[in-house]
């Protein structure tokens, strides 16, 4: 897939790309097309992404959305409106592949949501591992409206997360069937919801709490529910006993076992 190639990361021009104290912090930086998502975006998300996965002193990785009015609007609809079908489809599978990139990374993935989350930008979001989202966010798969289809995972991943009534409805109303934070947290699409001036702290509250246990534990939860999902229950439960061997071939099962036994704090090392 020529012109999908990885940028250098100290060239960041729709993203802002931060590190600091174990958190990589990547800020979409488009507030003016509400932070829609362009190939530019993409590759400089994915080359962020693996940067910080790459990086083992980075513990947690955070997406948000530069400005007030939105986490991501969605795909940037004048390139959309740009593709052949068959650049469509190319391009729906470069997205989709990202998204599986960021489920199958051993590094926790928080979305950070604040405003509009919508089509591609509420795709990227059901592709991490948790979304923490303000009082004022708004969600929703609006594609319909511009007669096409999600193609970042909103057909499927919606539907695993949320069930395939609402799944139909938000997908089939498009942007009739935009819902409000409160209720995509009763559907389960979300985490937490929080008044903005709280989803500092209540990020903050999730990083710190996965700053305190093991990486490489984390990694394999990861790994477990994320591939198990797609399996049949005996397939994925074999595929948890595979994992639990996994993890407690590590040093830290012996170090988490051990403090709790010492009644000490355990110190994961992440081995
Ligand atoms: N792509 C490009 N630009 C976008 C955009 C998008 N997805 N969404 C918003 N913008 C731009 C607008 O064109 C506008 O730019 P100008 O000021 O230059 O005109 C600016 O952002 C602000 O937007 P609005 O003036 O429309 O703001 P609003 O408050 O009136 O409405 C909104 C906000 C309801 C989110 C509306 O902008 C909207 O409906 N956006 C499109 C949402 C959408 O359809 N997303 C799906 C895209 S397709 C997709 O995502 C495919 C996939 O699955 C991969």
């Amino acid at each position: 897939m020529e012109n999908f190639q990885e940028v250098d990361e100290l060239d960041f021009e729709n993203i802002i790309y931060e590190k600091k104290d174990g958190v990589a912090t990547i800020t979409l930086n488009r507030p003016k097309a509400l932070n829609a998502l362009n190939t530019a975006v993409m590759t400089e998300l994915r080359t962020a992404i693996h940067d910080a996965d790459e990086d083992e002193s980075m513990r947690v990785i955070v997406i948000t959305g530069a400005g007030d009015r939105a986490f991501c609007a969605g795909a940037d609809i004048p390139e959309l409106q740009s593709k052949s079908p068959i650049e469509a489809r190319n391009w729906s599978m470069w997205l989709q592949m990202i998204t599986r990139e960021i489920e199958a990374i051993q590094t926790p993935v928080i979305a950070k949501i604040n405003g509009f989350c919508l089509g591609g930008g509420l795709e990227l979001a059901m592709s991490c591992d948790f979304r923490i989202a303000s009082d004022k966010s708004k969600f929703g798969q609006p594609e319909i409206n511009l007669g096409v289809i999600p193609g970042a995972g909103g057909t499927q991943r919606l539907t695993r997360l949320v069930g395939r009534t609402k799944s139909m409805e938000i997908n089939m109303l498009g942007q009739a069937g935009l819902i409000d934070a409160q209720e995509a947290y009763r559907l389960n699409l979300i985490n937490r919801v929080v008044p903005v001036e709280e989803l500092d702290n209540a990020v903050n509250d999730y990083i710190e709490k996965l700053k305190a246990l093991s990486p490489v534990t984390i990694g394999i939860i990861k790994l477990a529910v994320n591939k198990g999902i797609e399996m049949d229950i005996d397939r994925a439960l074999y595929y948890e006993a595979e994992c639990f061997g996994m993890a407690v071939s590590t040093e830290d099962f012996k170090e988490g076992t051990s403090a709790f036994l010492e009644k000490r704090k355990p110190e994961f090392k992440g081995r």
